[in-house]
């Protein structure tokens, strides 16, 4: 069985995040479409005022709430993150902490709002439980998070070129419903697909939103020019452009306690 927790350095995560805060909207384009769908998933309900918006980024997300007129947490593990989302000032109040030991009050928030973010945790089981302890009975969480079968053109392409693991773990479909089941809940997969004219932004649109970090080490060797045209020259085409696919799955959970 898949057990649904990683292997994760926290700090690197935060400090490959924070670099990338600067660029991140203009390449976050996947982000931005699942954060849209995501909150559609709430847009029928009308559950309350108090939004955590956890693992925030930027706060394009933390940003939209407040357009709603909700009160919002904006809570990312990265000081670079959130310092950028401070001075664009999205949010109401800006925390600094872990989704794995979120520094709130039990039942403090109507609405808990985490997109692409738990993938970067240790234990999914734990960043749930956390949620759940922090919204209020009759509240709502909603999640994202990449599954099994993301970046599979890329993985492909590495494993022609070599044997070490240049992409990270990404959990089945199945252990993320699992670890949705002491819950009330609803799960949707859906796939998600880029075409990139050139492998090298491509490369660069991971890179930019902070993904290249690898749960289990550092990334293996410099990207020289030679390694980039066999790795172009491996990649699978799709009518000459090199195609990525995500697999997204998105969670929500009824707070029925
Ligand atoms: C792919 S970005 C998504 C940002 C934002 N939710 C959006 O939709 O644009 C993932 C964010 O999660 C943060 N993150 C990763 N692990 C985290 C953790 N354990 N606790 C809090 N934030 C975390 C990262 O620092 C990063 O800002």
């Amino acid at each position: 069985m898949d057990l649904a927790v990683n292997s994760v350095d926290k700090q690197a995560i935060a400090g490959a995040f924070g670099r990338a805060a600067a660029k991140y909207d203009t390449v976050a384009k996947l982000q931005q479409q699942t954060g849209e769908y995501l909150m559609k998933l709430a847009s029928a309900e009308d559950i309350g005022q108090q939004v955590l918006d956890a693992g925030c980024g930027t706060g394009f997300f933390s940003a939209r709430w407040k357009q709603q007129g909700k009160q919002v947490i904006a809570l990312d593990l990265a000081s670079g993150m959130l310092n950028h989302a401070r001075q664009l000032q999205v949010a109401d109040h800006y925390l600094q902490g872990d989704i794995e030991q979120l520094g709130l009050a039990d039942n403090s928030v109507d609405i808990c709002f985490s997109n692409l973010a738990v993938q970067w945790c240790n234990d999914l089981p734990c960043a749930l439980r956390e949620f759940y302890r922090v919204t209020r009975p009759g509240g709502l969480i909603l999640f994202s998070t990449l599954a099994q079968g993301s970046l599979n053109e890329l993985a492909a392409a590495w494993a022609q070129l070599d044997s070490y693991r240049h992409i990270n773990h990404f959990l089945p479909w199945r252990t993320i419903t699992q670890a949705c089941q002491p819950y009330r809940h609803k799960v949707i997969n859906r796939q998600y697909y880029q075409r990139y004219p050139q492998l090298l932004p491509l490369l660069n649109s991971l890179k930019g939103i902070g993904a290249t970090h690898l749960h289990h080490g550092r990334q293996q060797g410099l990207m020289t020019k030679k390694r980039l045209t066999a790795l172009a020259k491996a990649y699978p085409q799709d009518h000459g452009f090199y195609p990525l696919s995500y697999q997204i799955v998105f969670g929500v959970i009824y707070c029925d306690k």
